[in-house]
């Protein structure tokens, strides 16, 4: 059979399904259907998803279900986590799943069991944030760490920042935690601002970078470390308030990090799955080691969901399907991600470099160009209620539809009457806006078409575990896509020709530049 999945049967009937479904509306399925709410909805492991305002019905989930398998899906799941060569075009394994398995388990990359290299990283990782938290590993000058700085881009902070922000919101006051600044920009504003809440003597700079190549990190690391060498007694040793995360230990090294203060990252870890590893030291710093057990161990309780649970009731597979039938059979080109909980601050940032770098592709898993379907949708978001006053406007009365995701939590850990209240309420009022309209107004530009689709995703709690669950939803959500689409969602060539350009321009050489590039350089440089 084809990999292209258009040439499959199934995706010919869903089409013919789909054009249909255009003209359909979500209130015409509840009317067909008194039991839509509970046949369209699902709980399971801490969650509750609701997706009966989804313009999809199970019979449609059933056949996506059925074309997926034909595409291999369960083969290629297994082989994800069993550490075969799924990064093609890179060679590599794929294997963040395995940084949060139990120490006894075996994982083997080239036939070698990595899970000792990944537990003695995870040792390391907790004896460094305990002696730093606890006081003994101490600044140069014999002050302890109250600072701590991370320093990294794209898949090396997103998901760091993600976390220790959630965290920050549903800490309890007897929790203790670092202050952390993660600086991500060239824009020298950014780390400077870091500067300005810190004292050299009692600051740590955590560099992550898997490729110790990126040149947005480097520079920052390079003005960390002359800012620490310019605020420090000269001459002083300036390795307690250095380390670093790579998988490039020599050019680590060579930047002047001893080996000691280095933490390991491996080439079967992509940068935007790489939260889980050291990557995550930060959070370890800032919040203490527990919390960040607590989220590994969440998002493995995904994993074993993932792998074990049905189809019809696998989150991740049910929501990767409903984004391809929107995608590819209602034609919709965007989503939106819309988290009703301000510890999920930074969930549509992550969740946009996790979807978009993955599964924002043109050509397909062997090497052929994608021309008769459409990949991954364009996604932004914005905590509710906020996003309300901003773009919910387009999503309403906009002459596209966006689908929507809602995420809300049901027993946060707060003590303020009526906020949370308040807050779920807006979330529900605009799902149920979405979907009913509003037909009859008394002038035409209060008029809701309605009809716009959208899925509800209600967290039990949120904490470090929950947290966990909920990230790897997404990652499994966002492997599953790229089955059904037949990408390699794990390189991201994409990014790289930007990169060689700007290097071009660095070195004034606009031999290949077009004349409105000539012409701005011409401004700026002047
Ligand atoms: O440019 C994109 C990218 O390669 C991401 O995929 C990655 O997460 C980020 O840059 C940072 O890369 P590194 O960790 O190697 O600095």
């Amino acid at each position: 059979m084809s990999n292209n999945p258009t040439k499959n049967p199934i995706w010919k009937e869903l089409e013919a399904i789909g054009n249909t479904y255009h003209s359909k509306t979500i209130q015409g399925l509840f009317d067909a259907n008194n039991t839509r709410f509970e046949t369209h909805s699902l709980r399971s492991i801490g969650f509750f998803l609701d997706y009966s305002k989804q313009r999809i019905t199970n019979d449609i989930l059933a056949k996506l279900s059925q074309l997926l398998t034909e595409h291999g899906f369960e083969t290629k799941r297994d082989a994800m986590f069993k550490g075969d060569i799924i990064n093609n075009t890179e060679q590599r394994a794929v294997l963040h799943t395995a940084l949060r398995r139990p120490s006894n388990d075996v994982v083997e990359v080239a036939g070698e069991n990595i899970m000792p290299a990944v537990h003695g990283a995870l040792n390391k990782m907790e004896a460094f944030s305990d002696s730093v938290r606890d006081g003994s590993h101490k600044g140069v000058t014999g002050k302890v760490i109250k600072n701590i700085v991370s320093i990294g881009i794209g898949g090396s902070d997103l998901g760091p920042r993600l976390v220790s922000e959630a965290l920050i919101k549903c800490a309890k006051p007897q929790d203790k935690i670092l202050n952390t600044y993660f600086v991500s920009n060239i824009d020298g504003d950014d780390i400077e601002s870091a500067f300005a809440q810190c004292d050299a003597s009692e600051t740590l700079f955590v560099v992550i970078s898997k490729s110790f190549k990126t040149q947005e990190t480097l520079t920052n690391a390079l003005t960390a470390r002359q800012w620490l060498k310019d605020n420090l007694p000269e001459g002083a040793d300036i390795a307690p308030h250095f380390v670093a995360v790579s998988s490039n230990i020599t050019t680590v090294e060579a930047f002047g990090i001893h080996s000691d203060n280095i933490f390991p990252m491996w080439d079967w870890v992509n940068g935007r799955f790489s939260l889980w590893s050291a990557v995550g030291l930060s959070l370890c710093l800032q919040h203490g080691f527990d919390k960040f057990r607590a989220l590994l161990d969440g998002a493995y309780e995904m994993d074993q969901h993932f792998l074990t649970t049905n189809l019809k009731e696998n989150l991740p597979v049910l929501t990767a399907l409903i984004g391809v039938w929107n995608r590819n059979f209602l034609n919709f080109s965007t989503l939106a991600i819309l988290p009703y909980a301000q510890s999920l601050l930074y969930f549509p940032a992550f969740l946009q470099q996790l979807e978009m770098e993955s599964n924002g592709k043109d050509v397909d898993y062997d090497g052929t160009p994608i021309t008769d379907y459409k990949t991954g949708p364009v996604m932004f978001g914005e905590v509710g209620t906020n996003g309300q006053h901003s773009f919910y406007q387009l999503l309403h009365q906009g002459s596209d539809i966006t689908p929507c995701d809602f995420i809300g939590v049901l027993n946060p850990d707060t003590s303020l009457p009526n906020h949370h209240e308040l807050l779920l309420s807006h979330m529900l009022a605009q799902g149920q806006a979405m979907m009913q309209g509003r037909q009859n107004p008394d002038k035409p530009y209060q008029y809701f078409h309605g009809n716009r689709p959208n899925t509800t995703l209600l967290m039990d709690t949120m904490d470090a575990h929950s947290l966990g669950k909920l990230i790897a939803l997404y990652e499994h959500k966002t492997f599953v896509q790229g089955v059904m689409w037949h990408v390699n969602s794990f390189d991201q060539y994409g990014v790289e020709l930007g990169k060689e350009l700007s290097q071009k321009l660095e070195n004034k050489d606009l031999s290949d530049a077009d004349s409105s590039t000539q012409g701005l350089f011409a401004i700026i440089t002047k």
